[in-house]
């Protein structure tokens, strides 16, 4: 089983008590900034007897008021950083691992059926290279059957050091981040020295995307929109709640980015693929549909993987008998079936999923790659990174009675809400409602219409069509209409529709686009310093590889050669869009390649940028976005601290036409267009020209705080 993606299990390691709320403060000017201990003083005497001065947006309001009549801001600051959420509270954690999507690619040879990997995760490997406690991490990777280990410790740990008054935890970590970024990145358009396959230096010319083609004709009207969703045929509810989906859909790009976009349009117009990309040689295998298991903490996602994979005979009875005794011994009798998926000993001992698994099945009509999310909100990071692959998604919900509430977040925002709006912001369309632990509410009818009534409202507010979401009432663990229909008479009785099986291959198949260059966002890197090779694994978002295939790895700007594809644990001649594959190159050094990078075509190099503009919407936050306000932007698999700059306008919420510009800040539910200015640097696309590397997600105090598109790349790194 593979994991991958996190950031949090680097500070867990740290041993850092991750308290956001404190960092939820800020002073009388626009920087944000955090005191701990202190509440923030947000209103100051103004000298005016009967009034205090709001220190935001310097408005005098009547001492009888709570909140700022202008800008909404409580007077109270208690009000700001007050997060009772009442949520399950966790232990820390000393030992947890981290990212390693690669592990389980490399973990089993193509005959054995899924088991836990055996590699470790980057970070862990990291770890132990550092403190020299632990020994070699090992995995296998196709015939080669070596043993990976990480040597270097060159991995960007992509995570915002928040530049507080008090150290963060994200500061700790960013001491790492910066010794990864000291290997040489190439700035557009110059020409720069790369290992080929045999190891000499060659001369690559690589040419700025911008000097590809200076055609502009390529540029279609259909590229000035972006098109998130298709909202006409969605059922509509009165009074719900302002819609994500359809605010981005309004989110028009502006006329300074068309030039740039004619140009990078036009590389598309350009570019031929080779024969073979096109060539169906690959007849017979049925299309590889990526699958996001999503859902609030302890949903009963793990439970509901490790069971659909046992039925479908991907675990042995041997493996499971061997997690049923284990997990009896230690007491977590009833997460045996989530122990196929939760595999380190942290998960495992916390009874929580910490990192993505990974895990295939076959359907009659699809090879289903299953991504198992982490649902507690400390890892809402690691659900980005895998759910970011997705063409369809699993939405757990737990039916009994407070659970389903909690998800849904009362008054704060539960991991169903954010999840769903996470997934239908990345472009997933079709999505399965699991409705889950139906067997702890006597399997009972009117909870799953209660259920179905309560998150229909809000995923039609996300933008799902009515039509596109599947709702199925279901016990894992009772083993109730998973593959078959139900055999309880108190669930039969009712409801006779798809079970969860029939449901994945009812899905639509995704679209695949292998007629456009490479691209290919890496999720996870795995170094085998024996062999001196490197491995990278992720979506193929365009294109086509294969072996001797000559790929640029960005940021570094590197030329490598693919060497060996793996998908489905299973070596491949070629892999086509689409595809979650795991491939091994050769002739770079490990320290260039990290993940959050990008393989393309080495004549094609993707845009690498410090400063972006975006459009964005932001959710429902309690503190402001200020120009000042530190964030941290998720784009695919990069993460990276990023400063707001600008707060450029106001957009109207029905017609997205600018309505105010220059405000001063923003609150919930705002449609905006912002500048930020990026730490480091990130690969990345204007949303128009390749949405996967075009989509941006803003994270502050541990949530989701906007969603959006890139509009502009305003300074490209070096
Ligand atoms: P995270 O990954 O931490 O977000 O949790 P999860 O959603 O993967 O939940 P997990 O599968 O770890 O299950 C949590 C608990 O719910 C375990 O104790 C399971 O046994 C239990 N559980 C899962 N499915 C069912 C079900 O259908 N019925 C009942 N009664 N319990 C279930
Ligand atoms: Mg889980």
């Amino acid at each position: 089983m593979k994991k991958f993606g996190t950031d949090r299990d680097m500070l867990r390691k740290l041993n850092y008590e991750l308290d956001y709320d404190i960092y939820d403060e800020y002073d009388d000017g626009n920087d944000m900034e955090a005191s701990v201990g202190k509440l923030p003083l947000l209103d100051k005497p103004t000298g005016k007897p009967g009034f205090w001065h709001c220190s935001i947006c310097t408005n005098n309001n009547d001492e009888s008021l709570l909140s700022c009549d202008t800008c909404g801001v409580f007077r109270d600051s208690t009000g700001i950083i007050d997060n009772d959420s009442g949520e399950k509270v966790y232990g820390k954690s000393k030992d947890s691992r981290a990212s390693v999507m690669a592990r389980s690619l490399f973990a089993l040879s193509p005959h054995q059926m899924p088991k836990p990997a055996v590699i470790s995760d980057i970070f862990l490997a990291k770890e132990a290279v550092k403190s020299h406690e632990k020994g070699c991490i090992e995995a296998y990777f196709n015939d080669l059957q070596k043993t990976f280990t990480s040597p270097h410790c060159n991995h960007s740990i992509n995570i915002a050091p928040f530049k507080f008054d008090t150290p963060s935890p994200d500061d700790i970590v960013s001491s790492g981040k910066n010794a990864a970024r000291n290997f040489p990145k190439v700035p557009l358009g110059s020409t720069k020295a790369s290992s080929n396959i045999t190891g000499k230096k060659e001369i690559v010319n690589l040419l700025p995307v911008n000097e590809v083609s200076n055609s502009s004709s390529a540029s279609s009207s259909k590229d000035n929109h972006i098109d998130v969703s298709e909202s006409s045929n969605s059922r509509d509810y009165e009074d719900a709640p302002q819609i994500i989906a359809d605010d981005l859909h309004r989110l028009k790009l502006d006329k300074n980015s068309k030039d740039n976009r004619s140009k990078k349009a036009s590389r598309n117009v350009q570019y031929k693929p080779e024969k073979w990309m096109l060539s169906d040689q690959e007849q017979g295998i049925s299309s590889q549909l990526n699958l996001a298991v999503v859902g609030h903490v302890d949903s009963g996602k793990s439970t509901l993987c490790g069971r659909l994979l046992h039925l479908l005979g991907r675990i042995s009875k041997k493996q499971m008998h061997k997690n049923e005794k284990e997990a009896k011994e230690k007491g977590k009798g009833s997460f045996a079936y989530a122990w196929a998926m939760d595999e380190s000993a942290e998960e495992r001992q916390r009874g929580i999923t910490m990192t993505v698994a990974v895990a295939y099945f076959d359907s009659k009509k699809f090879r289903v790659v299953l991504l198992d999310s982490p649902g507690h909100k400390d890892f809402v990071p690691n659900m980005i990174s895998g759910a970011t692959q997705a063409d369809a998604a699993v939405l757990v919900v737990d039916a009994s009675v407070g659970s389903f509430e909690a998800g849904m977040g009362g008054n704060s925002v539960g991991q169903t809400k954010e999840h769903a709006q996470l997934i239908r912001s990345f472009g997933v369309e079709q999505i399965i409602v699991a409705v889950n632990k139906m067997d702890l509410v006597e399997f009972s009818k009117e909870r799953f219409d209660f259920i179905k009534l309560q998150l229909g409202l809000f995923l039609c507010s996300c933008k799902f069509k009515e039509s596109s979401v599947a709702w199925i009432p279901l016990s894992a663990m009772e083993n109730q209409n998973l593959v078959t229909t139900a055999s309880d008479v108190r669930l039969s009785s009712w409801y006779q529709g798809f079970c969860l099986l029939d449901a994945i291959d009812s899905l639509k198949p995704p679209q695949r686009d292998v007629s456009k260059p490479l691209l290919l966002p890496i999720c996870d890197v795995v170094i085998s310093h024996f062999v001196g090779q490197v491995a990278v694994c992720g979506k193929l978002e365009f294109g086509a590889l294969r072996a001797s295939s000559k790929v640029l790895v960005m940021p570094s700007g590197d030329l490598a050669t693919v060497q060996t594809i793996q998908r489905d644990y299973c070596p491949c001649t070629i892999a086509k869009a689409g595809d979650n594959v795991a491939v091994s190159l050769q002739g770079i050094d490990a320290g260039h390649v990290m993940p959050g990078g990008v393989l393309c075509h080495p004549d094609l190099p993707v845009t690498v940028a410090s400063s972006l503009e975006l459009k964005i919407l932001v959710l429902d936050i309690v503190t402001p976005i200020l120009v000042g306000s530190q964030v941290e932007i998720h784009i695919h698999h990069a993460k990276e601290a990023a400063r707001v700059t600008k707060i450029l306008s106001l957009l109207d919420q029905k017609s997205g036409k600018v309505s105010r510009n220059a405000p001063r800040i923003l609150t919930a539910r705002q449609s905006a267009i912002i500048e930020v200015a990026l730490d480091g640097t990130v690969c990345v696309e204007e949303f128009s020209v390749c949405r996967a590397l075009g989509r941006a997600f803003l994270r502050a105090s541990g949530s989701t705080i906007a969603v959006g598109i890139v509009t502009r790349v305003l300074e490209q790194g070096s």
